[in-house]
């Protein structure tokens, strides 16, 4: 039996172990299990990788997607850019690390934009984990990029100045959110954005995929924008994990 899995703390309800489930089940997958592994601290990754027979590959989720890389005995280039791994290939002894948000995120927004020309500068709102990944993604892509932060660090904006100087808004086209905003169960909660100035020419991501059309996405539906959930970013980096373990 091959058998892969999540590690993190605390794990409720898993998005991954659904999906691998249900996917082995669907593909008559017969050899391979998901399970869940969570662990008290990081420290207890050396010994779950020793005594689970059969372990192939790990996702890995909050709080340990930066913690993990000192485990690793290899680490993906971008993966190691971004500074996060959220899967891990086991291969033999060895351990190596990538980092799928950012394949997902990557992927979907070329699907997104589709044969359009893509927008040349992105806003990314938020500045946590999910927002390195779709740093380095627009890199890859040549977008420019400008962080939104409540508290903006050197470089980067506050929402305030997207209010006083409304031309940056207005010229950029993809707007990225990367806040937990609009998550369920705080549904009606949304950036802080001068959406009057939204246009047909607007494109809106959100990260969030509960629920599927988000309080930010509406802004942007009544504006006539182009709008996508996270959902198709979460299949994605799903679906990089399986093929980088196998
Ligand atoms: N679709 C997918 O596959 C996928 C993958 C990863 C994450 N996500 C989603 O992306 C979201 C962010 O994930 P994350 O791990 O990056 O979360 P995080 O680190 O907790 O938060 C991201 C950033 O959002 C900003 N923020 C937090 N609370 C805010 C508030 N009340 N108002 C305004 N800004 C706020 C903060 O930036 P500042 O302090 O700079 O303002 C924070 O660093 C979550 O909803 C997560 O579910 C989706």
């Amino acid at each position: 039996m091959k058998r892969f899995g999540l590690i993190g703390y605390p794990l409720g309800h898993s998005f991954s172990k659904k999906y691998f489930t249900h996917k082995f089940e669907k593909e008559q997958i017969t050899d391979c299990e998901y399970e869940l592994y969570p662990l008290d601290s990081i420290d207890e990754l050396p010994e779950l990788v020793k005594s689970v027979k059969g372990l192939k590959g790990l996702n890995v989720t909050i709080p340990y997607k930066e913690q993990v890389l000192k485990f690793l005995d290899e680490v993906d280039p971008k993966a190691e850019s971004i500074g996060a791994v959220n899967c891990i290939k086991i291969q033999g002894k060895k351990l190596i690390g990538f980092n799928t948000d950012y394949i997902g995120f990557k992927e979907s927004l070329i699907k997104f934009v589709g044969p359009n020309p893509m927008p040349d500068k992105a806003l990314i709102l938020g500045t946590g984990g999910a927002s390195k990944a779709v740093k380095a993604a627009l890199e890859d892509l040549s977008i420019e990029h400008q962080f939104i932060s409540r508290n903006p660090a050197e470089g980067q904006l506050n929402y305030e100045h997207l209010h006083s100087e409304p031309s940056l808004f207005k010229t950029t086209r993809l707007i990225i959110n990367t806040t937990p905003l609009g998550m369920a169960p705080a549904t009606e909660s949304l950036p802080d954005l001068p959406y009057h100035l939204l246009t047909e020419q607007h494109y809106l991501y959100d990260l969030v995929y509960n629920p599927l059309e988000t309080a930010f996405m509406q802004k942007g539906i009544d504006a006539k924008c182009w709008v996508k959930n996270g959902l198709e970013m979460l299949y994605g980096q799903a679906e990089a994990a399986w093929k980088i373990w196998n």
